[in-house]
């Protein structure tokens, strides 16, 4: 692949070091995903330059016209601090027409609505779980589909922001107090969703109209404390000690008959292009004992860094993490062109 220039925009307090020496554990994984990446795109050869957004787009436009990259590296999740915001950045760059990694802000608007993306799948036959959305100030007036266990979360929020053990519910009492939980510390209207016992299987999908389905992965949780839930917690996703001291694990999902992972994958595919994504995403399931996965959430942009879930899935099928890294960026340059031809077929 041609040498490219890269502006790798991503949130200034997770600017990667130059080198990991002299850096404690606990600092490395905080910047682990924006090192891995603009360390990859470096040894890839391309020109790399890290710019920290956060509160200004100035900077951005500043960089496109001096420095003109080739394109950007987008690894912003947030903007003043808000992750319903990384959209309209993402919107800022389409109109500066430079080519960007990752998603478009359409597929970007319609994933993140935990409650829009599954009406819009369940119109497509999906199984979805059943929910209400709760409003912040408001109290729930339980919807007779919605049947005990419960989960309570954030209709917007992601990366398990508030979900633990106690977010899942048996009595109204509970109900309401999470409810309650979800809009005084999170500050955003409570998904009330029905909880789906199973397993947890995640799907990565790369592509922009042809699609490249990563094989299906499985959480695994290993030695849970008696009586606790197979759930993603804050815990269960980002604390490493944790995950060591209970056997939780992530890898291609065991004892899955092959029908049922190319249904699985089938389904990831259909749910991508309903929800108009493109880039890289990654699609999570709760698959029943009797085989029905049910859609949990999509997640485009999700985490790329070396050894995570859509990493290690990519490996697996033998894409190294630096071709996956230079796939995304020509998957950025391949959409650009797309759009420019049609742009030229308006005008002609
Ligand atoms: N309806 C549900 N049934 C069972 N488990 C769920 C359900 N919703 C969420 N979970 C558990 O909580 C985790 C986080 O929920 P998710 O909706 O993916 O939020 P986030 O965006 O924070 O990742 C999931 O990975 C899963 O383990
Ligand atoms: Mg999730």
């Amino acid at each position: 692949m041609k040498h490219l220039r890269v502006l790798v925009l991503l949130d200034p307090e997770l600017m990667p070091p130059p080198v990991l020496k002299g850096h404690s554990p606990e600092d490395r994984f905080t910047w682990k995903t924006e090192y891995d990446v603009v360390s990859t795109l470096k040894r890839n050869g391309h020109v790399v330059k890290p710019l920290g957004v956060q509160s200004e787009l100035k900077p951005i436009r500043d960089e496109i016209e001096s420095w003109r990259p080739d394109v950007v590296f987008n690894l912003l999740e947030k903007f003043h601090g808000k992750t319903m915001y990384d959209q309209n950045v993402v919107s800022y760059l389409e109109l500066l027409r430079i080519p960007y990694t990752g998603c478009n802000p359409r597929g970007l608007i319609l994933a993140r609505g935990k409650d829009l993306s599954k009406k819009l799948l369940a119109y497509h036959r999906i199984p979805v779980p059943a929910f209400q959305v709760v409003p912040v100030g408001r109290k729930i007036r339980r919807s007779a589909k919605l049947k005990f266990p419960l989960i309570v979360k954030s209709l917007s929020e992601d990366a398990s922001l508030g979900i633990a053990q106690a977010s899942v519910v048996d009595n109204d009492e509970k109900l309401d107090e999470r409810i309650k939980f979800v809009h005084e510390w999170i500050h955003t209207p409570a998904l009330v969703e029905q909880f789906i016992e199973g397993r947890e299987i995640y799907v990565g999908i790369l592509g922009n109209d042809r699609l490249k389905v990563l094989p299906v992965w499985e959480l695994e949780f290993g030695k849970m404390p008696k009586g606790a839930l197979h759930i993603a917690t804050e815990k269960v996703k980002h604390d490493p000690e944790y995950q060591e001291r209970r056997g939780i694990m992530q890898g291609p999902a065991k004892n899955m008959p092959p029908e049922l992972a190319t249904r699985i994958q089938r389904m990831a595919k259909r749910i991508y292009r309903t929800l108009q994504l493109d880039g890289y995403a990654r699609i999570d399931f709760r698959l029943t004992d009797e085989g029905v996965p049910y859609f949990l959430e999509a997640n485009p942009n999700p985490e790329i860094a070396r050894g995570e879930e859509f990493a290690e899935a990519a490996l697996h099928t033998g894409l190294s993490y630096r071709k996956l890294i230079n796939r995304l960026l020509l998957l950025a340059i391949d959409r650009a062109g797309k759009a420019h031809d049609d742009e030229e077929d308006v005008e002609a």
